[in-house]
C-alpha cells in the first residue's frame, strides 16, 4: 500500500545526537540507581530502542499497552490497562519512556497508577513535547524536542497506525 511522504521536521540525525546526549545524561543521573525504564505501547518503542543502547548503566526494561475508555471519557485521560507490567515495582527508579507529551492526561493518570504501587522514585522521558497542547500539568524530567502544535508521524509514531516505521519524524502535508 502506498503512503505519502511526510515532510521532515527532526531528521534521523538529529534524533540520534539527541538521544546520546540523553542517554549520557540519564547514565550519570542513575548512577548506582535501580533503574527501570518503562515503555508505554506502541508509540514509544522506536524511541525506547534506541535510549536504552544510549545508556550505558546497568537497566531493566517493561512494557505496558493502554487504551482510553469510550471517547466520553477520552478527555479525562482515564485509561484501561490492557498489558500491565511483568513485575511489582516497588524500589525501582522508574523512568516512563513516551513518545509524545500532548495534553498529558493520559501521562497523569498513567503516573498516578504507578506511583501507588510504590516505586522509589518516578520520572518521565519524552522524545517530544508540544507543550501548548497541554490541559494538565505534568513535570517533564528529560525531553528529546520540544515542538509546535503539529501533529507528527514517524519514529514510532502513527497516523491511524500508519508510518510507525518511518526513521524521521515527519509532518503530514
Ligand atoms: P496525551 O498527552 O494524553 O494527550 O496523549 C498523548 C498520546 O497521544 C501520545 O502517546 C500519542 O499516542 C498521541 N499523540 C499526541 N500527539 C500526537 C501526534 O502529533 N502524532 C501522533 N500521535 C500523537
Ligand atoms: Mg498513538
Amino acid at each position: 500500500m502506498k503512503q505519502d511522504v511526510p515532510k521532515v521536521l527532526i531528521s534521523e540525525e538529529e534524533i540520534a545526537a539527541r538521544i546520546a546526549q540523553l542517554g549520557e545524561q540519564i547514565s550519570r543521573d542513575y548512577q548506582g540507581k535501580n533503574l527501570l525504564l518503562i515503555s508505554v505501547l506502541k508509540g514509544s518503542v522506536v524511541f525506547m530502542a534506541d535510549l536504552m543502547r544510549a545508556i550505558t548503566i546497568p537497566m531493566q526494561i517493561d512494557f505496558m499497552s493502554v487504551s482510553s475508555y469510550g471517547s466520553g471519557v477520552k478527555t479525562s485521560g482515564v485509561v484501561k490497562i490492557i498489558k500491565d507490567l511483568d513485575q511489582p515495582i516497588a524500589g525501582y527508579d522508574l523512568l516512563i519512556v513516551e513518545d509524545i507529551l500532548d495534553s498529558g492526561l493520559t501521562l497523569s493518570y498513567l503516573s498516578e497508577i504507578l506511583q501507588s504501587r510504590g516505586p522509589k522514585s518516578m520520572k518521565l522521558v519524552t522524545l517530544l513535547d508540544k507543550p501548548e497542547r497541554r490541559q494538565i500539568e505534568v513535570e517533564t524530567h528529560y525531553v528529546g524536542f520540544t515542538i509546535a502544535d503539529e501533529f507528527v508521524v514517524g519514529y514510532g509514531l502513527d497516523f491511524n497506525e500508519k508510518y510507525r516505521n518511518l526513521p524521521y519524524v515527519g509532518v503530514l502535508q
